[in-house]
Parts: structure tokens; C-alpha cells; sequence
């Protein structure tokens, strides 16, 4: 797909709303020709998580780098360009506004549309990148660091939340838990990878259900059941088993999600399932999903790792389908750390 004029449009994409400095620019919604991230993890884990004083701080020393770089690798300059897309909510409001003022700035200077992006939007797109053939409707998981909603997608920029955590966001329980049996930060991949060690069976830790929510998820209470049994196997001098403790934890968050997506499916009557966000690259996750979809004859789509955490080529996907429908943002775009999405400002 192109535009109405049957002409290529090319995106390029900026988003910096965490711990992720990016730019990308992509052909036609679906065709990455460059994905430059610069990630700042390794700073944070110095802190035990993200501090955003100092990931505003670092965005803006490579903000221009990294632009740099998605126009070279992509072999481009801006003259090329149709329209610049920009992550402006929801995130870290220091952090938003630095890419906010960039694609202001550029738009400006060279005269283009600008568009402005709903993050998690971008996570859903990044669907489309290596799954040419999905086109809404369909239900999507988005499961990051921040979110853990589960979105009818009616058609590209038309969602409806039909379910969202009441506490802790799925990737934020990874990260509690990692930090409580010391594997440090980002703890989604370390609990990952250790989970393969352990028995998911060892420890039967809580599937919490929301009353009256069908769809809506909790996760406190299996942070707090985890640091539960930590206490319980110090006061009794028991050994702690963290490969366990990891493989039974992501058991019950595997189950969580995947009871309220098939759910979904089958009360809205869609037979195809995507996932999105940083969680989504989970391997149990992935694993869980691909067999009981087969099992439902259900299609289920999911990014590669790279595009499931922070990135700038799902911000362009997202920004070419809202280009296409006329999303245009003036210059008086700011930063909304709470954007909601769906939400037009
Ligand atoms: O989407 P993302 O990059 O940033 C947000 O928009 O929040 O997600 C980051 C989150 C972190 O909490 C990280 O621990 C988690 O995704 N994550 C994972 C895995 N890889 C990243 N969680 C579980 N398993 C993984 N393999
Ligand atoms: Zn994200």
C-alpha cells in the first residue's frame, strides 16, 4: 500500500519516551529500511531501574545521532521524507519531550507533516512489519514495562481497551520479581532465561481474577506472593530455588494473559491474536500462545524481539497509517505522559 496518488510515502520515526533513544524510517507502513536504537539499560542498571532526570539527559546527547544514522543506513535524506512521526505519550514526560521538540524542530525546518504517535499504537503496529498479511480487526496483547492492555483493533488507528492491569503493568511484575531474587535489571529477559532451569510446577503461586473484569489483570498479588515465599524459605532456613521461583512466577503470568486473549477471541468472535510489547518477546509466552491458537485454530502474530521492546520502526508503521488518514499535528504538539490511546490531542 501507498497513498491515494499511488506514490511511496516514507516515514521517518523518532521515539525516546524511555530508556530508548530511536529512529527509523519506513516505506509504505510495512518495509523497515532502517531501526537505529541507542539504549541507555546499561546506565540505568546501575540504578536498579529507569531514572528519568538522566534518561531525558542522555536522549538529547544522541537524539541527532541517531536520526543521522536512520537516514544513512536507510539512504536517505530529507528531502525524501513525506512526514516525520513522533512518539508523544504516553512515558516519561522529560524524556517524550525531547523527540517531541526534534520532530518539531525538523518538521519545521524542512516543511513537513508531522504526525504525532500513541506508543503503545506503535506496539501494536509492529505487527504489521513482519506479518504482511494481518489486517485489523483482531485482538492484540500489549504487554510492556508500563502497560498491560488487550485491545480490540477494529481497523488501523480505531482501538477499543477492553481489559488493562488494576496494578502492576506484566513487565513491571518481571522486573519486581527479578529485583527480589537479585538478577538486576531489565529483569524480563534474566527471568526468562533462567526460568528455563526450573520447574514452572515447584511453587503454585496465585492466578489472580479481577471481579465483575473479565478481562482486566492484577499482578500485586503474585509480586506479593513471591516475596511471600522468599521470606518463608529465610525464616525456616530453607534454600531459595530462583530458577523455581522464576519458572513459577512466569507460569502464573503465562497463564494470566493467556486466559483473558482467549477469552477475548471468543467473546468477540475473532480468530486471530496478536502480541506486542517488550513481555511479548517472552519465550514461555510465545511458546503458550503458538500451541493453544493452534489448538482453537486461532492465527497468531507476533514481532521479533527487536521490534517487541522500545523502537522507532513501530513508530513509523503507526505514523504511516495515521498519515494516511490524516493525522496532521501543528506545532504546538507537547509531550502527554498519559496519553490514552484512542485518544486524539
Ligand atoms: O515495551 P518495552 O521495551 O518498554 C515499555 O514500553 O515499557 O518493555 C520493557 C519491558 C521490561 O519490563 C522488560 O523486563 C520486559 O519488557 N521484557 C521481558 C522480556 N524482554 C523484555 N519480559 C519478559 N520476558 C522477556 N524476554
Ligand atoms: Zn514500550
Amino acid at each position: 500500500m501507498s497513498d491515494i496518488n499511488n506514490k511511496d510515502v516514507y516515514i521517518l520515526a523518532i521515539e525516546s519516551s524511555c530508556d530508548e533513544t530511536a529512529a527509523a524510517v519506513v516505506k509504505n507502513g510495512r518495509e523497515v529500511l532502517s531501526n537505529v536504537i541507542s539504549s541507555q539499560i546499561d546506565l540505568h542498571t546501575l540504578y536498579g531501574g529507569v531514572v528519568p532526570e538522566i534518561a531525558s539527559r542522555k536522549h538529547i546527547e544522541k537524539i541527532n545521532q541517531v536520526i543521522e544514522e536512520a537516514l544513512k543506513e536507510a539512504n536517505c535524506s530529507l528531502d525524501n521524507i513525506d512526514a516525520i512521526g513522533v512518539t508523544y505519550g504516553p512515558g516519561l514526560v522529560g524524556a517524550l519531550l525531547v523527540g517531541v521538540a526534534e520532530a518539531k524542530a525538523m518538521a519545521f525546518a524542512a516543511n513537513k507533516p508531522l504526525v504525532g504517535v500513541h506508543h503503545i499504537e506503535g506496539h501494536i503496529s509492529a505487527n504489521y512489519i513482519e506479518n504482511k498479511e494481518l489486517e485489523p480487526p483482531y485482538i492484540c496483547l500489549v504487554v510492556s514495562g508500563g502497560h498491560t492492555h488487550l485491545v480490540v483493533v477494529n481497523d488501523y488507528g480505531d482501538y477499543q481497551v477492553i481489559g488493562r492491569t488494576r496494578d502492576d503493568a506484566a513487565g513491571e511484575a518481571f522486573d519486581k520479581v527479578a529485583r527480589a531474587i537479585e538478577l538486576g535489571y531489565p529483569g524480563g529477559p534474566k527471568i526468562d532465561k533462567l526460568a528455563k532451569e526450573g520447574n514452572p510446577e515447584a511453587i503454585k503461586f496465585p492466578r489472580a481474577r479481577v471481579e465483575g473484569a473479565p478481562f482486566d489483570f492484577s499482578f500485586s498479588g503474585l509480586k506479593s506472593a513471591v516475596l511471600n515465599h522468599i521470606n518463608m524459605c529465610q525464616m525456616k532456613g530453607l534454600d531459595i530455588n530462583k530458577a523455581d521461583i522464576a519458572a513459577s512466577f512466569q507460569a502464573s503470568v503465562v497463564d494470566a494473559l493467556l486466559d483473558r486473549a482467549m477469552l477475548a477471541c471468543k467473546e468477540y468472535n475473532m480468530n486471530k491474536l496478536a502480541i506486542a510489547g517488550g513481555v511479548a518477546s517472552n519465550s514461555a509466552i510465545r511458546t503458550a500462545f503458538e500451541a493453544k491458537c493452534k489448538q482453537e485454530n486461532i492465527e497468531f502474530y507476533h514481532p521479533s524481539p527487536i521490534f517487541c521492546t522500545d523502537n522507532a520502526a513501530m513508530i513509523g508503521v503507526a505514523a504511516y497509517y495515521e498519515y494516511i488518514n490524516g493525522t496532521r499535528h501543528g506545532w504546538d504538539l507537547n509531550a502527554v505522559p498519559n496519553l490514552k490511546l484512542g485518544e486524539r490531542i
